[in-house]
């Protein structure tokens, strides 16, 4: 299965992704993690793409297609895999459908997750991740278990100011890829504004 997990920051992407993963056993893709761990590694990719990040900007097209169209040609996305936060903007998109039909691949959804602007804020500034096992936490919602919280971590993107610049370039460069899907009868919308597991099951039965 070939799938890409679209919305607004904070829409649970990343907490989906998990669970998609776990039950179809596809290669999970996240640019915004492949980018993180570029700036950890202190590539020359990772050095260009912190200067936008850590202001909620879009990191530029051609860095991040080149990163993601060579990713979806390695073996592990054989058997499938699910985009997380690409593509993010037209030419992103464009540039995935001409990677994949010289592929000979498609893909098979594109699920929009949907959460009202208002909800983002609060999702964000109370995100904490385990930098041991990657898991996603909420402060308020999903507290992390006691032997696991002196050491949940937060994203340096997870201010307010990052965080309404993220949603503006959100409005503004990837919202347009939403009527460029409905148009290929792939574009599936689920309500995110609901718990993870009701979400969850939403996306479930839209693939089933
Ligand atoms: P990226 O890492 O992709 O961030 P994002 O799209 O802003 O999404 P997030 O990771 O913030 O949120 P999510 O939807 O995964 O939500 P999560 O499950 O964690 O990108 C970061 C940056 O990298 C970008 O700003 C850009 O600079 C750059 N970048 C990445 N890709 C790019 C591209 N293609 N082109 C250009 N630049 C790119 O959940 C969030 C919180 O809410 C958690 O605490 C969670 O516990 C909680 N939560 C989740 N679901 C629910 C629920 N249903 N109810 C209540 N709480 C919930």
């Amino acid at each position: 299965m070939r799938l890409i997990l679209i919305g607004p920051p904070a829409a649970g992407k990343g907490t989906q992704a998990a669970k998609l993963v776990e039950k179809y056993g596809i290669t999970h893709l996240s640019s915004g993690d492949m980018l993180r761990a570029a700036i950890k590694a202190g590539t020359d990719l990772g050095v260009q793409a912190a200067a936008y990040m850590d202001k909620g900007n879009l990191v530029p097209d051609d860095l991040v297609v080149d990163m993601m169209v060579e990713r979806v040609k390695e073996s592990d996305c054989d058997d499938g895999f699910l985009l997380d936060g690409f593509p993010r903007s037209l030419p992103q998109a464009e540039a995935l459908d001409s990677a994949l039909s010289e592929a000979g691949v498609s893909l098979d959804a594109i699920v929009a997750i949907k959460v009202p602007d208002d909800m983002i804020v609060g999702r964000i500034t109370g995100r904490r991740m385990d930098p041991e096992t990657g898991d996603i936490y909420h402060m308020d919602f999903s507290p992390p278990p006691a032997e696991v919280a002196s050491r949940v971590v937060q994203r340096q993107d997870d201010t307010e100011e990052a965080c309404r610049v993220r949603l503006e370039k959100y409005h503004a460069e990837t919202a347009p890829v939403l009527p460029y899907y409905e148009s290929t009868g792939l574009l599936k919308e689920v309500d995110g504004n609901a718990a993870p597991n009701v979400v969850t099951e939403q996306i479930f039965d839209i693939l089933s």
